[in-house]
Parts: structure tokens; C-alpha cells; sequence
């Protein structure tokens, strides 16, 4: 390419500038790197205290994510700084009962002694694994997993989160069947990678990054006639959450899991189950497919399985599934799944979930927290919608969005940690480690009880204004009143509601004259359906 006179003498004066600030650029950056210094976040008394909350602030806003200012109300920018058990503490020392469980993740507590000091012994040992030789820890934690999995499921493979097991399932489904359409739920989360993203069924996550997968479908959840009907030649998998965690703690009528473990076997389709957050004894049993006594073709496991210590997630399936995998074991693989620290973590955990009967513990402390619920929902019905769960696994559902935010600041500001689910703004999940004792869940109770006796005027939620539901209103109405008018099916006439009203007139003018009062009918009331369907939106809400 030629250049012309003034570009060339632009380049040598910007390649001469660059070749002699090269030296002082480079040195800048070079200094800025050796100027950073890790900031310990220990305790070196309460004159610190101020500086980590200030600093925690700051880089959360400058580094992690500016939404991190909103912090600053609600949870008036808490810094947290210990744990143990079931509470909390943040840097003024203030200690907060954990009902939220960082989202399913304490089940046998926060730093369990046990699973503690597997992962202080096992960082004086080996971290990290050298993927060469063979793992003992990933072997023995396989080993102790299929020995409480449900039925004939065998086999391993751990990862690093809900997330990544989901995906991992989700190909093995493909791989084994040969098929690659997948069934999901509506309401449904199970992840945020793109297969995983896939398979969720909440349009906010979904919208901004389509176009995702092809061959997925959402039914509504619980509606097994919905289910059949969309099982084709081309399904691999159906994938479920045996109670839906983040679309609201859904508990699926009785019977509900079974019929779906019949139907899939009948039309030779595998069923995923996702235990990610209902495993490891939150709901009562070890899982929550437990209760119905239904085992899957391959199972999803995270979250509490790490101890609260550890992050680890895992997919298994049985031998007959896992058949798939034994060409190429690396065809799906992960560098630091199943590393020893994780496994160590995962098997102390597991071990704690036996020997402290944690499972029978949340049926047990899971039936004394809705007892109390539903008293509270019988007395402040125009606050509580519904409460609902299985074991320790609790949805409260506010009669607004707004009330739920009102009562869970206010939880926060009385020392309770909760929060809303995912998929359902209205609901608070209450899902603490499951080692809570009586008297711990009747402190939450009893604080939830004076804040709701405190909300005399019960906020509502701003109504929705949408445009979409009144341009249907108005098809719909135009179609029934051409329909009745002309007596003919208004299919074409309705195909488009502004153009329809011209429709409308030519369709109805071919017809005899007598028609012709109807025909000025139809159009006035088209004309007039803007106004009805706005006032019928109005009164829907
Ligand atoms: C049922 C279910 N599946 C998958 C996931 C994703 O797990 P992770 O956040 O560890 O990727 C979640 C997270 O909430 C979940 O509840």
C-alpha cells in the first residue's frame, strides 16, 4: 500500500515518539504491576475493621461491578468477614442467622470441623492433581457417591459447578441417544452456559444471548400430559429439578415424578434429573428423587456437595449410560474437576450428611418451620401468599415484590439472611444449613412475625403496563365480532387487527346488504376495542 507524503511523515514522527516513550510506557506498566499489593483480609483487630468495609466497597464498585453501590441500602454495605455454623458475621461483628444458606450451599454448615480439617490435611499433601497418575480422591468420593445414589447409578464425573454438571449431562444425553432435542420445564434453572442456558426456562436469563441451542422446549412444570405431548423421534432427554429451586420452590403434585420416570421409559427417552440444589439431604432425603423412589438416567450434583467448603459439582449416570464414555474418557473433560481438595471436601461431607442423620434432620426441622408459616400465613393472610417446600427447602411467597423487599431488608436489619428466588421476585427461599435447631427457627419466625405486625399498609406492585396483552385483546375481540357478524370463521379478517378493520368492511360489504348495519357494527366496535380491551386490562389487574 502506498502512502501518501503527510501519512508517511505521521508515521515516522508517531513510530520515533513511540520507539522513546517505548522504554518509560513499558517501565509504567511494569511499575503499576509490582505496585499492586494483596490487601489481607484477616482480622487484625476492630481498628481495621473500618478499612477492609471501606476497601470491600470500593474495588467491588471500581472492579467487580458498579451495581455493587446499590449494596449500600438493604444490606447497608455489610462486609463479610467470619463464619461458623449457621451464622454469619460481618465486620462490626454483627451476626446474622443464615437462612439463606448461600443459596443451598451449607448443608452441614458453615466451615464444618469435620470437612475442615480433611481440606487443612489434604493441603499438606496434594492440591492440585498431576492428571497423569491415577486420583485417589476423585476414585474415593465416586466410589462413596454411587454408594448413595439412587438405583444403579455408578459413575462419576466431577466439575466445578451447577453449571458445568448440567452441560456435561445435557451432552452425555446426546451422546447416548444419538438425538439431540432436549425437554425442559418453564420456570426452570440450570445454569448459564449456553447449553446449560438452554435448558433454563426464565426468558430475562434467556433473551439477551439467543440465539441458544436449537432442540429445546419448555413445558410447564408438573403437566405430564404437556410433557408426553411434546416428546418426539427427535428427544434425547427430558431434564427436571424434582422441585423447582429458583422459579420459586415448586413442589410438583405427588405422583408427579414417577409419571414423568414412566414416560420417558416408555418412549425410550432418558430423564435427567437436576439435584443440584435439591441433593445432599436438603429436602428430607438424600435426594429429592428419594421420596418417589425414581431413579434417573443420570443425575446432576453441586452446591452443597463441596462442604460449603469446597466448590465441586458432578454428573453420574449408570454403568449402561456411562458405556458412551469409555472410547474416549477425555471427550469431556475439566482441568481442575475433580482435584483432591474438592473430592476431600466433598468426602468428609458426605460423611457428616450420614453420621449426623442430616437428611431426617431437615424433614424433621423442615416440618416445624411450615407448621409455624402456615400459622403465620392463617394470620396475615393479606401479607403471605402461600408457604411451601418439602424439608428444608422453603419458598414464602409476599403478596407483592414490593413487601417481599420491604420484609427481607428488614429481616437483613434484624440479623436474618434470606433472599428471593431467581425466577420469582415475590418469593423469599428459606433454605438454612440443615443442622438449624428448634429454637433458632423459631427466632426467625418470631422476627418475621414482628415485621409483618409492623406492616400495617401492605405495599403493592406497580402494575405492569404492557402493550402486548391489549393488541391481543383486540385481535380477539375483533375475530369473535366478525365471526358473529359475518358467520363465517374470521381467520383471515383478524389475521392482522389494524389492517382488520378494512378487512372487516370488504368481508362484510360482499355479503347481502342487510349485513351492512352488522359490517358498520363490527367496525365501530374495532374501532371502539382499543378503549374495552384497555378497560378489561385494567380491571384483569
Ligand atoms: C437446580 C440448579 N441447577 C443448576 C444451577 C447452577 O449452579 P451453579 O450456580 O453452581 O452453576 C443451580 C443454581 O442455582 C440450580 O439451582
Amino acid at each position: 500500500m502506498r502512502l501518501s507524503p503527510g501519512c508517511h511523515a505521521l508515521n515516522t514522527v508517531a513510530s520515533t515518539v513511540l520507539r522513546h516513550n517505548f522504554r518509560k510506557v513499558f517501565m509504567a506498566l511494569y511499575q503499576k504491576d509490582t505496585t499492586v499489593k494483596r490487601f489481607p483480609v484477616v482480622d487484625r483487630g476492630p481498628s481495621h475493621y473500618e478499612e477492609i468495609a471501606g476497601r470491600a466497597l470500593e474495588n467491588s464498585i471500581n472492579h467487580l461491578n458498579p451495581y455493587f453501590a446499590n449494596k449500600l441500602c438493604g444490606s447497608e454495605g455489610a462486609v463479610e468477614f467470619r463464619d461458623g455454623g449457621v451464622y454469619t458475621y460481618d465486620t462490626h461483628g454483627k451476626r446474622y442467622l443464615d437462612c439463606l444458606g448461600g443459596y443451598g450451599i451449607f448443608n452441614v454448615g458453615h466451615r464444618h470441623p469435620k470437612v475442615i480439617a480433611a481440606v487443612k490435611a489434604q493441603l499438606d499433601q496434594v492440591c492440585l492433581h498431576s492428571q497423569d497418575l491415577l486420583n485417589p480422591w476423585a476414585a474415593h468420593l465416586a466410589s462413596q457417591l454411587a454408594a448413595i445414589a439412587p438405583g444403579d447409578i455408578q459413575y462419576a464425573f466431577f466439575c466445578n459447578s451447577g453449571t458445568e454438571a448440567v452441560e456435561g449431562a445435557l451432552k452425555l444425553a446426546r451422546l447416548y441417544t444419538g438425538k439431540t432435542e432436549i425437554i425442559s420445564t418453564r420456570n426452570a434453572y440450570h445454569g448459564v452456559s449456553m447449553g446449560a442456558l438452554s435448558a433454563t426456562g426464565r426468558d430475562c436469563f434467556r433473551k439477551p444471548f439467543e440465539p441458544l441451542l436449537n432442540g429445546f422446549t419448555h413445558v410447564p412444570f408438573g403437566d405430564i400430559k404437556a410433557l408426553e405431548k411434546a416428546i418426539n423421534k427427535n428427544t434425547a432427554a427430558v431434564i427436571l429439578e424434582p422441585i423447582q429451586g429458583e422459579g420459586g420452590i415448586n413442589v410438583p403434585s405427588e405422583g408427579y415424578l414417577r409419571k414423568v420416570r414412566q414416560l420417558t421409559k416408555k418412549k425410550g427417552v432418558l430423564l435427567i434429573l437436576d439435584e443440584v440444589q435439591t441433593g445432599m439431604g436438603r429436602t428430607g432425603r438424600m435426594f429429592a428423587c428419594d421420596h418417589e423412589g425414581v431413579v434417573p438416567d443420570i443425575i446432576c450434583l453441586a452446591k452443597a456437595l463441596g462442604g460449603g467448603v469446597m466448590p465441586i459439582g458432578a454428573f453420574m449416570a449408570s454403568a449402561k449410560v456411562w458405556k458412551v464414555l469409555e472410547p474416549n474418557p477425555s471427550i469431556h473433560n475439566s482441568t481442575f474437576g475433580g482435584n483432591p481438595l474438592a473430592c476431600t471436601a466433598a468426602s468428609a461431607t458426605i460423611e457428616v450428611l450420614m453420621e449426623e442423620h442430616l437428611p431426617a434432620r431437615a424433614a424433621v426441622m423442615g416440618n416445624h418451620f411450615m407448621r409455624r408459616l402456615q400459622e403465620l400465613k392463617a394470620k396475615y393472610p393479606k401479607h403471605i401468599m402461600e408457604a411451601r417446600g418439602r424439608g428444608l427447602l422453603i419458598g414464602l411467597e409476599f403478596t407483592s415484590q414490593a413487601l417481599r423487599c420491604e420484609v427481607q431488608t428488614e429481616l437483613f436489619h434484624r440479623g436474618v439472611l434470606v433472599a428471593a428466588t431467581m425466577n420469582s421476585n415475590r418469593t423469599i427461599r428459606i433454605e438454612p444449613p440443615l443442622i438449624i435447631t428448634e429454637s433458632q427457627i423459631n427466632f426467625m419466625i418470631d422476627t418475621l412475625e414482628s415485621i409483618l405486625s409492623e406492616i400495617t399498609d401492605v405495599p403493592q406492585d406497580e402494575p405492569e403496563v404492557t402493550v402486548k396483552p391489549v393488541k391481543k385483546l383486540v385481535k380477539k375481540l375483533v375475530k369473535k365480532t366478525v365471526k358473529k357478524a359475518v358467520g363465517k370463521p374470521a381467520k383471515k379478517a383478524a389475521k392482522k387487527p389494524v389492517k382488520g378493520k378494512a378487512s372487516v368492511k370488504k368481508t362484510a360489504s360482499k355479503k347481502s346488504s342487510s349485513k351492512s348495519k352488522a359490517k358498520t357494527k363490527v367496525s365501530a366496535k374495532a374501532k371502539s376495542a382499543p378503549k374495552a380491551k384497555a378497560k378489561k386490562a385494567k380491571k384483569a389487574k
